[in-house]
C-alpha cells in the first residue's frame, strides 16, 4: 500500500473512515471520509504516530486492540463509543486488517443505528412493563371490587356474632369471641391488601419506609403457618445480621413472600422431603437479597424467567398472576427478582430491595 496518487484517488471512493499505518503505528495515508469524522486537516496524521495524533486510543482499550492485530495478524472488529480530539463522542464500528504492510483501519459513525436501537430496547421495555402493570391494574381492580362485597358482609356477619356472644359469660364463649377477633382481624388485613394492590398497581407507587426485614420475615411466616403446618412443611429461617435494615414497603413485601412460599408449598405436594428455607444476605450495590429455596421438583426444562409471565400457571384454577404481581412490587421498590433450579434440585427465587439505615 504506497501512497501513490491512484492509490490515495481510490481511497477516497470508500465510504468509510479509513488510515493506514506501517508496523510501528506511523500513519502512512487517510481518506477524506476519516479526516471529515476526525474534522482535522491531513497534515496532522501523515507521518505522525497514531497515539500523538489521537491520544484517546490510549486512554481507551483500543490501542491494545491494534497492537494485538498488528501482532498476531488477526482482523478485528469492534464497536468502541469514542471521544474526539475535540471533545466530540460517537459510537464507530472499527475494523483492522493486517496486511503486508501494516495495519489496514477502517472506521465508521454508528451513533445513529445505537440510538435507535437503544430506543427499542426501551420502548419495547416500557411496553412489556405498560402491558403488565394494566393487566395487574385490570385484575386489581376486578378482584377487589369482587371481593370488597363479600368481605365486608363476612365482617359483618362477625360483628353480629359477636354482639349475640357478648352476654353469654362461659369460658367456651370467650374462645368463641377470641376466634372471632381473630376471623375480624384477618378480613381487616385482606381488605388492606386489596386496597393497597390497588391503588399500587394504578399509581405504580410504593410507600417505601425503613423497616426491619426480619420482622417483614417473621409476619409472613406466621400468615402461612397454617398451611405449612397443614402441608407438613417445615420452614428454617437463616437470617443475617448484616441484612436487617431495608427501604420497603412492609405490607407489599409480605405479599410476595407470601407469594412464593404458597408456591413452594403448592410445589412440594408430592415431595417426600418438604423443606423451605429463607434466607437473607446483603447484596453488592447497598441491596439486600432475600431467597426462599424449596426441596420440590424444581422449574422444569422450560427457562426459569417463564414462570414471572402473567396468567402463566401449571395449576389447574391457578391464576399465575402471583409472580407477574411479585415481579411488580419488587422492581417498584427498584429491587430484582429471578428464579433459579437450585443444585439440590428445588426451586430458588432471590430478590433484592434497597438497604436502609438503622433508625436511631
Ligand atoms: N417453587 C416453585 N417450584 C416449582 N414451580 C413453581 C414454583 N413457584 C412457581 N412455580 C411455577 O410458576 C407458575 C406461576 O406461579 P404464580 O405466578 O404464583 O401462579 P400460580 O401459583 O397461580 O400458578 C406456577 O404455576 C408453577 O408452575
Ligand atoms: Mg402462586
Amino acid at each position: 500500500m504506497g501512497t501513490g496518487d491512484q492509490e490515495r484517488e481510490l481511497l477516497q471512493l470508500i465510504s468509510e473512515g479509513f488510515i493506514f499505518v506501517d508496523p510501528d503505528f506511523r500513519v502512512l495515508e487517510i481518506n477524506a471520509e476519516g479526516l471529515r469524522m476526525a474534522r482535522r486537516p491531513r497534515s496532522d496524521f501523515i507521518g505522525r504516530i497514531l497515539w500523538d495524533v489521537a491520544p484517546h486510543l490510549r486512554t481507551s482499550a483500543l490501542e491494545a486492540i491494534f497492537v494485538k492485530a498488528m501482532r498476531d495478524r488477526q482482523p478485528v472488529s469492534i464497536e468502541h463509543f469514542y471521544t474526539w480530539t475535540d471533545g466530540r463522542q460517537s459510537w464507530l464500528e472499527i475494523r483492522g486488517h493486517r496486511t503486508a504492510g501494516g495495519l489496514a483501519i477502517f472506521y465508521r459513525d454508528i451513533s445513529q443505528q445505537k440510538k435507535s436501537a437503544e430506543e427499542l430496547a426501551r420502548a419495547q421495555a416500557e411496553l412489556m412493563h405498560g402491558s403488565r402493570v394494566s393487566a395487574m391494574g385490570t385484575m386489581a381492580a376486578t378482584l377487589s371490587h369482587e371481593l370488597a362485597q363479600p368481605l365486608t358482609a363476612a365482617g359483618n356477619y362477625i360483628e353480629t356474632c359477636r354482639k349475640l356472644l357478648r352476654p353469654i359469660a362461659d369460658e367456651r364463649a370467650r374462645e368463641a369471641r377470641r376466634a372471632l377477633d381473630q376471623a375480624g382481624g384477618s378480613i381487616r388485613r385482606a381488605i388492606d391488601i386489596l386496597e393497597r394492590l390497588r391503588a399500587f398497581v394504578s399509581k405504580g407507587r410504593t410507600k417505601a419506609e425503613t423497616n426491619d426485614l426480619r420482622a417483614i420475615i417473621a409476619d409472613a411466616g406466621v400468615l402461612v403457618l397454617p398451611l405449612a403446618q397443614r402441608e407438613g412443611v417445615e420452614i428454617r429461617f437463616h437470617l443475617d445480621d448484616k441484612a436487617h435494615w431495608v427501604r420497603a414497603d412492609a405490607v407489599q413485601i409480605q405479599q410476595v413472600l407470601i407469594n412464593l412460599i404458597r408456591n413452594a408449598i403448592e410445589a412440594m405436594r408430592d415431595s417426600a422431603r418438604k423443606r423451605i428455607a429463607i434466607a437473607t444476605s446483603p447484596a453488592s450495590g447497598n441491596m439486600v437479597e432475600v431467597s426462599v429455596e424449596d426441596s420440590g421438583p424444581g422449574l422444569g426444562d422450560a427457562a426459569p424467567e417463564t414462570v414471572f409471565a402473567p396468567f402463566h400457571s401449571s395449576k389447574p384454577g391457578g391464576l399465575g398472576v402471583g409472580l407477574s404481581i411479585s415481579r411488580t412490587i419488587v422492581e417498584a421498590h427498584g429491587g430484582t427478582i429471578v428464579a433459579e433450579n437450585s443444585p439440590k434440585g428445588g426451586a430458588v427465587f432471590r430478590f433484592t430491595l434497597p438497604a436502609g439505615r438503622k433508625p436511631d
